[in-house]
């Protein structure tokens, strides 16, 4: 694609924590400009928590941040509504939830849906919700993995666009089978930004496409076991 100035895909990065994800897009971002022309940019990371890891590693790369504190608002309404708005002076094309610890409201999801992606530590639609990976030691799972969907009104439950499968290992604990799942977060988000910001990776109803193709349930799979 040969995009134009005035055509490069504009991307909000929401953020809660360390931003691992946050620095691992930006970075991909930044690779891909230097390399083609096919560019996107990040036009900003937006936290809830003044006090995020991420806010500082998102400043060290120049981006531009800002901060919205969900403490300071009466309602999740409220609050997802001034989030709205600080997205929209930023005029985006994709917003990444990368490690944003909020649950969103259907006003939120509604107006972006097709164009909100997040990531989930686990082979979604499998273990929804919080401790995935001690959840999938505790049930004797042989593997595990990570899923970037696009974000639909159900709590972890939008279409899958990629997901990443790891090995548990006897010797496994959660910290472990974390790390090694990071890992692979850093690089199945980078590819589905670029498959996005490329036109490829679309949502139609609650089908998630990849050039025109409908996905999987599981979405594209990279299987990491050797
Ligand atoms: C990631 O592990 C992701 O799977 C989950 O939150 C974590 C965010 O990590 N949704 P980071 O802030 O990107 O380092």
């Amino acid at each position: 694609m040969q995009a134009s100035e005035a055509e490069k895909p504009r991307i909000v990065v929401l953020i809660s924590g360390s931003g691992s994800n946050m620095v691992a897009i930006a970075e991909a971002v930044k690779a891909e400009v230097s390399d083609s022309d096919n560019e996107a940019e990040i036009v900003g990371v937006i936290s809830n928590r003044p006090n995020a890891e991420g806010l500082n590693k998102a400043q060290a790369l120049d981006l531009h941040t800002d901060i919205i504190d969900h403490t300071l608002y009466a309602s999740r309404e409220e609050f997802d509504h001034a989030l709205i708005r600080m997205i929209e002076d930023l005029k985006p094309d994709l917003v990444v939830l990368a490690g944003f610890m909020r649950i969103l409201t259907a006003d939120f999801t509604r107006y972006y849906e097709g164009r909100l992606l997040n990531i989930h530590p686990s082979l979604l639609p499998k273990y929804q919700g919080l401790n995935t990976h001690q959840r999938a030691l505790d049930a004797g799972d042989d593997i595990h993995g990570v899923t970037v969907h696009f974000v639909t009104e159900e709590l972890d439950g939008g279409p899958n666009a990629i997901q990443a499968i790891v090995p548990i290992l006897d010797i496994d604990n959660a910290q472990e089978l974390q790390k090694r799942i990071q890992v692979q977060e850093h690089i199945i988000y980078p590819i589905a930004v670029k498959w996005f910001c490329e036109g490829r990776l679309t949502m139609k109803g609650n089908q998630a496409l990849l050039d025109g193709k409908q996905l999987p349930t599981s979405g594209i799979q990279l299987d990491t076991r050797g």
